[in-house]
């Protein structure tokens, strides 16, 4: 293998030491040999000694380095100051270490002069792209301090330090680099660690370290930043991060001076926003202070200085008037983080309270006018965010009032776009929350209707780190009204400009109100089911999608939701779920889909985890859609989407029913027999449906025995209502028990226009069950109970389906 000559003039005071470097030990057969027969793990050429080097391995740069020491010493003669060479020219291709120690009396200010690009700080881990490092300590006696690691190409043009310097210049065994790129003056004394000079030439920014970062700064010491900034250039100081020491004597500080702008150095703490659009050249230095021997504490400090031009030049202030307003605060920031680039210069955006004190982010907090300027190319870089804070603790403070959940014009009216509103409403237990948007109302963000408005609001309710999200709603449908237990959070975000405008039209109140007690517990597991309400008043040409909330991952176990839907006059909703199941199984408790219109003995059709979810419903009056969730065996959680639509209900009441007979006529003549059938039934006898008492513990039914408890006073009411008149029941055999699978009539199935298909009959619905069914009869009443309709689905059965009454065991499960 070559071999390399290695020649060091006793003059330079240069060793030469070929080790194993620091990551992979070297394999034996790559030693380091100056004579055949002398091969060596370690290798040191001292000054005088001329060397013909070879490697016993092919690739000695993957094990091994080389360091070049020179000492450099000016205490006692002549120093050779000026450029500063990269000696021996000829030296293995290996990973290179030049160290230049130079040692100089204490009061002997050393100035290392970087060519350009000049040099750029790192962080101690950090490395450089071209892989060459420049680190720089000063060593005074037996203490040395690091003032930095660097990379070439940056503002750093300059370093002076105090005493000796140590310069260790790294560069991998590859680099062409033939210069050190630095030249070394005798200066008088500086008074202090260290001096580092920045030259900004144009726009650009650089970050800087104080000595020994992140370690701490040296006791008591004085470090010096100086900034060479053109005139026509402001600079703007931010302190990324910092940390104190514990001080016995004196002050840690930094202090600026720059003749252009402050008549005398001005200080400030390290916690203080720094001084920003200082015009031309400036100076900052840290100053530590005596430590307490016991805590000394870390003085540290890392920041950032940007030099742009300066914006804002028509002194543009903006008021902002936040003084009606309470527990407001609104944060003014960069829209995306700052990269993070060292190298690259992102022009930044600064918002300033006075012409000096600008940061990249401000809080205005409410009770006060705020005055801010920007100093800023393009105010698209920033985004605003606000939170405002509503708290009842005590209803009757709080009970009459209606708060408004818009957004301040102080807020909307910035050139400024508001990115979020938060509102956060908080109560304790006993309140529940209704949010009003009496007249653009709320449609909820689904995929078959999204929100494509300007704004949008999430809304989720929580409990002591347990959210429920209510979803996404935005401005312009059905949903009038939610009513909500613990506490809330309403974010507005929004989308596109168009908020600007839209800003003028919100429409979202709230209001405390008392707790929904009583017997609308769903849940008796747990004392207190979150459950929200939501009242959907739609209009007759809408489409509503309604979904459960946490949709992604599914109402969350003894969950409740109802929908309180209006039915506009002379019309029929037509009611179906996105899905055939709930998809679900339960280990504890129960799920259940409750469905009943609100009149008095309406029939209720109620689905249980299961069986199959209804067949789309007609509703021809206001009614309650609830699900309530059980505790699911596995993951897989409860999610459903309701959809409702509307058809005009053109016919009256009478007709409606010479129709159906009508049309129970034609139907019996293509086999399916329709029956109707009577029963009478008690307002005692009229159970609500899949609710009972919380506080009692319950005994759950056993697969599809529904039972009713009347054992106990106010017990756990389990059974099914039904109170209406069968009109037409035919039931189908599955798995040896009455199959819930009747299929509904389902006449209005086809696309909906203005015109439905007649007659309609007044109710179609499926009886789930059917509880002391009595006095069979083929003839419709005149009052207005509902009539449930029903055919078989096959039609096979070419009329030999019995007029059968649904089985008894079903019956016994349902009336004690
Ligand atoms: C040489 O330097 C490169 C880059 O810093 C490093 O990855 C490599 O491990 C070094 N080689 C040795 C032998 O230390
Ligand atoms: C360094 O400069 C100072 C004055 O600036 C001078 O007194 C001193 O002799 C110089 N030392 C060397 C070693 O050149
Ligand atoms: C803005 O203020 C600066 C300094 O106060 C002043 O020089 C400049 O003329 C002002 N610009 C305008 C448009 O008023
Ligand atoms: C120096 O940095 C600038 C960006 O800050 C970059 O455009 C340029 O290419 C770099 N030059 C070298 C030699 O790396
Ligand atoms: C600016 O943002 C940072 C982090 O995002 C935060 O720590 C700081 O408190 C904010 N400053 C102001 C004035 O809001
Ligand atoms: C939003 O969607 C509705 C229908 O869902 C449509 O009528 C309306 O024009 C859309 N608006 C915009 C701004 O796209
Ligand atoms: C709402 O939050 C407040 C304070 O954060 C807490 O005291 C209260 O208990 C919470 N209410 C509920 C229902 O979780
Ligand atoms: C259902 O909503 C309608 C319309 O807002 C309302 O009038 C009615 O009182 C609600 N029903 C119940 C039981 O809350
Ligand atoms: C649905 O829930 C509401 C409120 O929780 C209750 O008033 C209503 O009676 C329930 N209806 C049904 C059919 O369960």
């Amino acid at each position: 293998y070559s071999s390399f000559p290695i020649s060091l003039h006793a003059m330079d005071n240069i060793t030469v030491t070929i080790k194993p470097g620091p990551s992979v030990p070297p394999p034996q057969y790559c030693k380091i040999c100056i004579r055949s027969n002398r091969c060596q793990n370690n290798l040191t050429i001292t000054a005088g000694r001329n060397e013909n080097v070879s490697f016993q391995c092919r690739t000695p740069e993957k094990y091994l380095v080389i360091e070049i020491r020179k000492n450099i010493d000016c205490r006692s003669g002549p120093c050779p100051f000026g450029e500063v060479h990269l000696q021996p020219s000829t030296l293995p291709r290996l990973n290179r270490t030049f160290i230049w120690d130079v040692k100089a009396n204490k009061n002997v200010g050393l100035e290392l002069k970087f060519l350009t690009p000049w040099l750029r700080q790192i962080g101690p881990a950090d490395t450089c792209p071209d892989l060459i490092t420049y680190k720089i300590s000063s060593s005074v006696d037996t203490t040395t301090v690091n003032i930095g690691s660097f990379c070439r190409n940056g503002t750093v043009s300059r370093i002076k330090v105090q005493g000796g310097v140590v310069m260790a210049l790294q560069l991998p065994w590859n680099s062409v680099l033939t210069t050190s790129g630095f030249n070394i003056a005798n200066r008088s004394s500086i008074k202090r660690l260290c001096i580092i000079e920045s030259t900004f030439k144009g726009e650009s920014s650089a970050k800087l370290m104080s000595a020994n970062y992140p370690l701490g700064f040296p006791e008591d010491e004085l470090m010096t930043w100086k900034f060479v900034v053109p005139s026509h250039l402001r600079a703007s100081v931010f302190v990324r991060n910092y940390s104190l020491s514990n001080c016995e004597r004196k002050e840690e500080r930094v202090e600026y001076y720059s003749p252009g702008w402050f008549s005398s150095p001005e200080v400030f703490k390290l916690s203080d926003t720094q001084p920003a659009n200082i015009p031309g050249n400036f100076d900052l230095s840290l100053q530590g202070c005596d430590h307490d021997d016991q805590n000394p504490g870390i003085l540290r400090l890392l920041f950032q200085v940007i030099v742009q031009h300066p914006h804002n030049e028509a002194n543009v202030t903006y008021l902002i008037d936040l003084s009606k307003e309470k527990d407001l605060s609104v944060t003014i920031q960069p829209k995306s983080p700052s990269g993070g680039h060292l190298s690259l210069f992102e022009p930044e955006c600064l918002i300033c309270k006075d012409p000096r004190t600008c940061s990249r982010n401000v809080t205005l907090t409410s009770g006060t006018m705020h005055e801010i300027s920007f100093l800023c190319s393009s105010l698209e870089h920033l985004r605003i965010t606000a939170e405002k804070t509503i708290a009842c603790w005590n209803l009757r403070y709080c009970q009459r009032n209606i708060y408004a959940l818009t957004v301040p014009r102080a807020i909307s009216q910035l050139p400024v776009r508001l990115d979020k509103f938060i509102w956060k409403l908080l109560a304790p237990e006993e309140i529940n929350v209704e949010i009003m948007s009496p007249s653009l109302k709320l449609q909820q963000h689904t995929q078959d209707q999204r929100c494509n408005t300007s704004y949008s609001y999430g809304i989720v309710s929580t409990t002591t780190g347990k959210e429920l999200n209510l979803g996404i709603f935005c401005p312009g449908g059905s949903i009038e009204k939610i009513q909500m237990r613990d506490n809330i959070t309403i974010s507005l975000k929004t989308f596109g400009r168009g908020f600007l405008n839209d800003s003028l039209n919100q429409d979202l109140k709230m209001s405390f109100v008392p707790f929904i007690k009583g017997k609308v517990v769903i849940c008796s597991l747990i004392p207190f089911p979150k459950e929200c309400i939501f009242t959907v008043t739609p209009d007759p040409k809408t489409q509503v999608y309604l979904r459960t909330p946490n949709w992604l991952e599914g109402l969350p176990p003894y969950v409740s939701v109802s929908w309180n839907i209006t039915v506009p006059s002379k019309q029929v909703a037509r009611l179906a779920f996105l899905k055939d199941r709930m998809d679900i199984a339960c280990e504890t408790g129960r799920a259940y889909v409750n469905i009943k219109e609100q009149k008095p003995k309406a029939e209720e059709t109620v689905r249980r985890e299961d069986e199959l979810l209804p067949e789309p419903l007609h509703m021809y009056h206001h009614f309650w859609v609830n699900i309530s969730n059980c505790k699911p065996v596995n993951k897989k959680q409860l999610s459903l989407q309701l959809w409702v639509t509307f058809i005009q209900q053109k016919t009256a009441l009478p007709v409606i029913i010479a129709a159906v007979v009508g049309g129970a006529v034609a139907l019996s003549v293509i086999g399916i027999i329709i029956f109707c059938v009577r029963k009478k039934m008690k307002e005692s006898q009229n159970p609500v449906v899949g609710i009972y008492n919380a506080n009692i513990k319950t005994q759950m039914p056993g697969n599809r025995a529904f039972k009713k408890r009347r054992k106990e006073n106010d017990s756990h009411v389990y059974a099914v209502i039904d109170d209406a008149m069968v009109y037409g029941h035919l039931l189908k055999e599955s798995n040896g028990s009455v199959a819930p699978e009747v299929d509904v009539y389902r006449p209005f199935d086809g696309p909906m226009d203005d015109t439905p298909p007649t007659p309609p009959p007044i109710s179609f619905k499926k009886a789930t069950k059917v509880s002391n069914p009595e006095e069979p009869l083929l003839c419709p009443v005149m009052d207005s109970e509902p009539y449930t309709f029903a055919h078989h689905t096959s039609l096979n059965n070419d009329g030999d389906v019995s007029m059968s009454l649904p089985e008894n065991k079903e019956q016994e499960g349902l009336v004690e």
